[in-house]
């Protein structure tokens, strides 16, 4: 007989570049779950405010994100540094927040018919937006391999960046993701921690599908 699909829905919660959102992708292939970056929806708001001024107010933001869906979230310049180090200015307004939670509960409790159900990644995911979540994880690696890591997916997208600034940026963008009043970025109590700086992708993926694994058949 057939195990009957548990549907499931995982938060994730981490520092940039750790690695969680490879891991997120993954597991959410294999267990058929929506997977929502929800750093992109902040990048995109970011983006806006950078280079189409005149659109960054509250009216315009609040349709876009009515009118959202993940494809928006695609595109390659929402990936820069640039992009990033705004995303986690503007995250810090409360009223920015508000606008972006509706999407991720949305994505969060109730995916598409098609998925097992979600996986979400970001920053405040395992205790402010899936706070009942079957399974938190809370990814982390070394400052320094995080900033390799990210010099090296950026140098492929060919953007014109040194490590130093890298690193120096994501210096930044940890002490205003780990100390900001709202939603800051921690991990709690009943958060598994991954630790992937010493791991591939493939040991990450292995390390998470076990404990999955052992939540689905307990
Ligand atoms: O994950 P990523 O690095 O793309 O996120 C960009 C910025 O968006 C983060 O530095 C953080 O300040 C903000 N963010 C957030 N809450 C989330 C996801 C991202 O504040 N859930």
């Amino acid at each position: 007989m057939r195990r009957k699909k548990k549907f499931m829905r995982i938060a994730i919660d981490s520092p940039a570049a750790a690695g969680a959102g490879t891991i997120a992708k993954s597991i959410s292939k294999h267990y058929n779950l929506l997977y929502l970056d929800t750093g992109k929806i902040y990048r995109l708001i970011a983006y806006i405010k950078i280079y189409q001024k005149k659109k960054f107010n509250k009216d315009f933001l609040k349709k876009k994100i009515k009118t959202l869906n993940l494809k928006n979230l695609q595109n390659s310049n929402l990936l820069s540094d640039e992009v990033g180090t705004e995303a986690s200015l503007i995250a810090k307004d409360k009223n920015i927040r508000k606008l972006v939670h509706s999407f991720q509960i949305k994505c969060a409790y109730n995916p598409p018919k098609k998925f097992n159900g979600s996986c979400l990644d970001g920053r405040d995911i395992t205790y402010k937006i899936m706070p009942d979540a079957d399974l938190k994880f809370f990814v982390t690696a070394d400052l320094k391999i995080r900033a390799k890591r990210r010099f090296q997916e950026l140098k492929k997208l060919n953007k014109k960046v040194s490590y130093q600034t890298v690193l120096k940026s994501m210096r930044k963008r940890d002490k205003n993701d780990y100390n900001r009043q709202i939603s800051p970025l921690k991990k709690t109590k009943d958060s598994i921690l991954i630790n992937t700086s010493n791991l591939s992708k493939r040991a990450c993926f292995l390390k998470i599908k076990k404990i999955i694994d052992n939540k689905i058949l307990s």
